[in-house]
């Protein structure tokens, strides 16, 4: 049997509407992981060289928002913006775009399964395409959903992949040097351990450390627990109202208290010890004002008892995608340790590690 492996020469992949608009109408899986899986194929196609061809509706429109870290990890990856049509494949732009890549595989991944997803990925059979899907990458709007567009498109011979065992294939061996260090940021960067790091309390080691970074640290794990109960729940008709406002209020009330200690107590004082770090911490200041908005339409949102308003959902989602979005490397203020290397503790976003002379931010 002849069975083609997969190679930057004849495989490109496809991603549909990776955006943060569509990040309350799904539960077949998290948003967390279709965020986390999705920045990894990104990162596998560019990492491997692989032709990528992302869409999304119009920027200005609904359905056109990337999810943050997706729109990070394709930096200035060209985006096919389309109107209206759920099958990409009827919008001339995006069909040349992929005819150009020369290819005539196409691994085709995003949201939501049984939508956009499934109908472009019929349009690619309808042109003579062959096609994987990833099933790690996308979602449906329930676990019913999602495996009825499965299926279907599997009887019709597309063929189910993860995001993994397409880059496992594409690496075959440790032997290839030239992609090994791609391969190695991809397994660092597995959306399992990002899911488990930045949803989940994990286990740090406090011993000796002083008070305040011990309940910085705990502050910081209770507010995502809090967010990611919250956009679950959200979704739930049986989740009782009362119990979703007490959630919803707790979020509210503390993070705004949290994150104005930040900026008007705790950076003033970090900037004085520390010039340096202003620019930083600036940014940090600027991220909790883009979640304000969020929080401000949250605390207004209606709740009541049996079926929700997806508006709700569509918020709760949002406060949620933030903390994904700005945890890929927590940070916080400085202290600086032995040596060169400052280390952090608190909790917003910066990506870069502690390093001498300007000092840059990282999750410990
Ligand atoms: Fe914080």
């Amino acid at each position: 049997m002849h069975i083609e492996r997969r190679t930057p020469q004849n495989t490109a992949i496809v991603i549909v509407d990776p955006v943060s608009d569509y990040a309350g109408r799904f539960r077949s899986h998290s948003v967390e992981e279709n965020v986390n899986v999705t920045v990894a194929l990104v990162k596998t196609a560019l990492g491997f060289g692989l032709p990528l061809v992302v869409t999304a509706m119009s920027a200005d429109g609904p359905g056109g928002t990337l999810y943050r870290r997706v729109a990070e990890a394709l930096g200035d990856h060209p985006v096919v913006r389309r109107l209206r049509c759920f099958d990409a494949f009827d919008d001339a732009g995006f069909e040349k775009v992929v005819r150009e890549t020369g290819v005539k595989h196409l691994v085709i991944a995003g949201l939501l399964t049984e939508g956009s997803v499934l109908q472009t990925t019929l349009g690619a059979l309808r042109r003579d395409y062959t096609v994987s899907l990833v099933l790690d990458a996308g979602a449906g709007e329930s676990e019913v959903q999602h495996q009825a567009a499965v299926a279907r498109l599997t009887k019709l011979g597309v063929i189910p992949v993860t995001w993994l065992s397409l880059a496992t294939e594409l690496q075959r061996s440790y032997q290839y040097v030239e992609t090994v260090d791609a391969f190695y940021d991809l397994l660092s960067q597995s959306p399992i351990f990002a899911h488990t790091s930045t949803t989940r309390p994990t286990h740090h080691d406090l011993t000796g450390q002083p008070a305040s970074i011990v309940e910085m640290r705990l502050a910081h794990d209770v507010h995502r627990l809090a967010s990611r109960v919250l956009a679950d729940s959200a979704t739930r008709p049986d989740a009782p109202a009362a119990a979703l406002r007490q959630v919803r209020d707790f979020l509210v009330t503390t993070l705004r208290h949290h994150h104005m200690s930040e900026d008007e107590q705790l950076w003033p004082l970090v900037t004085s010890l520390v010039p340096a770090t202003a620019e930083a911490l600036e940014a940090l200041t600027e991220e909790h004002e883009l979640l304000e908005a969020a929080l401000t339409e949250l605390k207004k949102a209606e709740i009541n008892d049996g079926p929700r308003h997806s508006s709700f959902a569509e918020v709760a989602a949002r406060v949620l995608t933030w903390f994904i979005a700005t945890s890929s490397a927590r940070s916080g203020f400085c202290s600086r340790s032995s040596g060169s290397t400052s280390r952090c503790s608190s909790g917003s976003s910066s990506s870069t590690s502690c390093a001498a002379p300007t000092p840059r931010l990282r999750c410990t």
